[in-house]
């Protein structure tokens, strides 16, 4: 077999998660926090935004397409994540299932995918702290990246670094933090669901799809339609995906990942279908496109000031939460790569703490340039097709592992394994064409630079092949 189609038997995997030195303190009510702290974010609170943009009130089947494409993929999550509870998430999974090119291009998109999440949720971040910042003389210019007519997004850099400081201080601190803000988050959108439902005006919703449903460009130039929508909301939905990267700090995986990864997600999506309904019916949705605050402007329209100052804060307080998750994630994708020789071991360094600090350290540093350059629509749409890429990947070895193996312990078996699988794989491909074509070419560029950096590095220094 060529050296690039190598596979790592499964039995490895536990060996060197014996060996990585990551303290075992996560149980699932953490995983279930840490999983909607990692969902309920930016998507819902600010790209709800640019999905009316996209597909006016239709972006409530944006919603329901997404929601459900992300449903299969959640389940072939589990059933995987369960099998092979290492750390390293789709990336491990391709290493085992596909093969090591695989693997590589998948972790190279996760890489993309949790470091451009960071930024965009920082950027968002920050579009609901630059009206409370503004209250006290802070100048919308330093709020705010270049192309929006701002110098830079200083308050997205901010959040990155304190986010970081927590993750470098130990995962229990992180997680307990992360429970209680969870709990913040989730009122609060119940709290905009129960202020905006009673002002619901069933005209707002006419005409409910302006833009058509397969991707098409306007004349401004700009891709719409609901599936360009959900190509964007698809943003909101993901963040289970993260929970499979703490696997190796979880006290029993074989259970805990599962109702993590699924029952996360079902939270989750009940919510934003009340969101998404109350927002599209309660004014005319060219009010809210496009906003860096949607939510609070909304509110603020529709004569409820006060309640949109507390969604502002409340999303102030709470969105970390999601750096929190993909940070952590990203530390983890870093980590077990650089374990399997294809980044420099000194990077996979273990801290006292037991916390990869100088790989945090690092991807915070990065993120955060991103985050005070780049606008929120951009950064969002390319960390979605890196995730995209991942999901399908995942989609894919779940079918070939049942077909493979079929007897394998499986101690979570997705119900329906083809239609689920074959569900992700289809349903990530359209979501991932219905992507704006900048950003495809975008992500044909880094895959092209990841391949360079694989043949010229990573397939010789490959520990596989050394042992
Ligand atoms: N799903 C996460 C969010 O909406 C990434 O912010």
């Amino acid at each position: 077999m060529a050296d690039w189609m190598r596979r790592k038997p499964m039995g490895r995997l536990a060996a060197q998660a014996e060996g990585g030195g990551l303290v075992k303190s996560l149980s699932w009510p953490h995983l279930v926090a840490l999983g909607v702290g990692a969902i309920v974010g930016t998507g819902i609170l600010t790209l709800i935004g640019v999905g009316v943009d996209r597909a006016g009130p239709a972006v409530l089947l944006s919603f329901a397409i997404a929601g459900a494409i992300c449903a299969c993929a959640a389940l072939a999550y589990a059933e995987l994540s369960t099998m092979m509870p290492a750390a390293g998430s789709a990336y491990t999974y391709n290493y085992v299932v596909l093969g090591e090119i695989f693997a590589w291009v998948v972790g190279w998109s996760l890489i993309l995918e949790y470091s451009l999440v960071v930024s965009t949720v920082a950027v968002g971040w920050s579009g609901y702290a630059a009206p409370l910042l503004a209250g006290v003389g802070f100048p919308a210019e330093l709020a705010k990246g270049p192309e929006l007519g701002g110098l830079i997004n200083l308050p997205a850099i901010f959040i990155i670094a304190v986010v970081a400081g927590l993750l470098m201080f130990g995962t229990r601190e992180s997680a307990r933090l992360n429970s209680l803000l969870v709990i913040i988050k989730i009122v609060t959108l119940i709290l905009f669901v129960a202020v905006t439902l009673p002002y619901f005006q069933p005209d707002n919703l006419h005409p409910f799809m302006p833009f058509g449903f397969a991707k098409l460009a306007g004349p401004d130039g700009i891709e719409r339609g609901v599936m360009a929508a959900a190509a964007i909301i698809f943003f909101a939905f993901y963040g289970f995906d993260a929970i499979s990267t703490a696997a190796e700090e979880t006290k029993r995986p074989e259970r805990d990942l599962a109702i993590g990864i699924v029952g996360s997600l079902v939270i989750c999506t009940l919510i934003y279908i009340g969101v998404a309904a109350a927002a599209v019916g309660a004014i005319p949705f060219t009010r809210f496109a496009d906003s860096p605050e949607p939510l609070a402007l909304i509110l603020r329209e529709i004569g409820r000031p006060g309640v949109a100052q507390i969604v502002a804060a409340a999303a102030v307080i709470a969105l970390p939460t999601v750096l929190l998750a993909f940070l952590y994630g990203q530390s983890r994708i870093f980590l077990v790569m650089a374990r399997d020789g294809f980044l420099p071991p000194k990077l996979a360094a273990v801290s006292k703490r037991g916390t990869p600090a100088r790989i945090t350290a690092l991807t915070a540093v990065l993120v955060a340039i991103l985050a005070g350059v780049l606008p929120i629509d951009q950064i969002a749409a390319l960390a979605n097709a890196g995730t995209l890429i991942a999901f399908m990947s995942v989609g894919a070895c779940l079918l070939v592992l049942r077909k493979r193996s079929p007897d394998l312990p499986r101690p979570f078996r997705t119900p329906l394994a083809w239609l689920v699988g074959i569900g992700a794989v289809a349903g990530c491909l359209y979501l991932f064409v219905s992507l704006p074509s900048r950003t495809l070419l975008y992500c044909l560029i880094w895959n092209v630079i990841g391949l360079a950096v694989y043949f010229g590095y990573g397939r010789r220094r490959a520990l596989l092949g050394s042992n």
